[in-house]
């Protein structure tokens, strides 16, 4: 299995807060990693970092062997890095439908504004559809994506960044704010679409559904990386113990 993507050294800082601290890290080919740590660790950090969307003080990332480390964040894209947000932000004028045919035009438009003005929609509304089927959300197709239900906007993020068409899905928190169900279901179909084929890695809090999925887990606490290896390893591992399970538990006994 070769390497898809590779993390070198990477540092962010925030004024004097040190959110990602000298990370490196690998994805496999193929794998579903996941990505876990008490909230503040510097998971979105990190991930914005790959994505291009922070500025960190040190790094190198390596796509497909290529170094992508000065690109801006729609090169990288083009290239084959989408992440989805953590607080997802549609664009609130658009249709559900559009907004997953806006991302499916990316590689035609560079530039959002270009695609959003100049597109003629029809074909990349038709792979959208695809999309929408995938995730679920076929029925509110044709409604505003504004004022959708938390289940509904969370799968519409994964639904754009799959017609990004990535040779790596990013996904951040994608089950958070989602029921059980909703969940299971969710993490059901991007297991699936991994089970095809494409490479994801996945920042998610929800430990049942992380260890159901993830072939490998990386843990950061404190801007570092703790741990990286087999799930069932990983958690047994008394400094993720410490760290992550000890507080996660607590806050869910809450
Ligand atoms: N834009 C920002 N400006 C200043 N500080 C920030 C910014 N974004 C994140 N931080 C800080 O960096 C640290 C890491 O935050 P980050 O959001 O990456 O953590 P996280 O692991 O994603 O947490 P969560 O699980 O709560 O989403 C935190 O101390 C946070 O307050
Ligand atoms: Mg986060």
């Amino acid at each position: 299995m070769g390497v898809i993507l590779e993390v070198i050294n990477v540092t962010v800082r925030f004024g004097g807060v040190l959110a990602v601290d000298n990370v490196s890290f690998k994805v496999n080919q193929g794998e579903f990693l996941c990505l876990i740590g008490p909230n503040g660790a510097g998971k979105t950090t990190m991930m914005r970092a790959v994505i291009g969307t922070v500025k960190p003080e040190s790094a190198q990332i390596l796509l497909a062997g290529r170094d992508i480390t000065r690109l801006p964040t729609y090169k990288r894209a083009q290239l084959g890095l989408a992440l989805t947000h953590q607080i997802v932000r549609p664009f609130r004028s658009m249709s559900v439908l559009d907004n997953v045919a806006l991302a499916a035009g990316h590689n035609r438009f560079s530039r959002i504004l270009t695609a959003m003005t100049a597109m003629d929609r029809s074909a990349e509304r038709e792979r959208a559809w695809k999309y929408l089927e995938l995730v679920g959300i076929v029925d509110a197709a044709t409604k505003s994506a504004v004022g959708q239900p938390l289940g509904v906007t969370k799968r519409l993020e994964v639904a754009r960044a799959l017609a990004l068409d990535p040779k790596v899905l990013l996904l951040d928190e994608p089950l958070a704010g989602l029921n059980s169900i909703e969940a299971a279901r969710l993490s059901d179909t991007v297991a699936t679409i991994n089970q095809q084929g494409l490479t994801v890695v996945m920042i998610e809090h929800n430990l049942g559904e992380v260890l159901r999925v993830s072939q490998r887990l990386v843990v950061l606490d404190n801007g570092r990386i703790i741990a990286d290896g087999l799930p069932a390893e990983v958690m047994r591992d008394p400094e993720v113990r410490a760290a992550y399970v000890g507080k996660e538990r607590q806050n869910a006994a809450a």
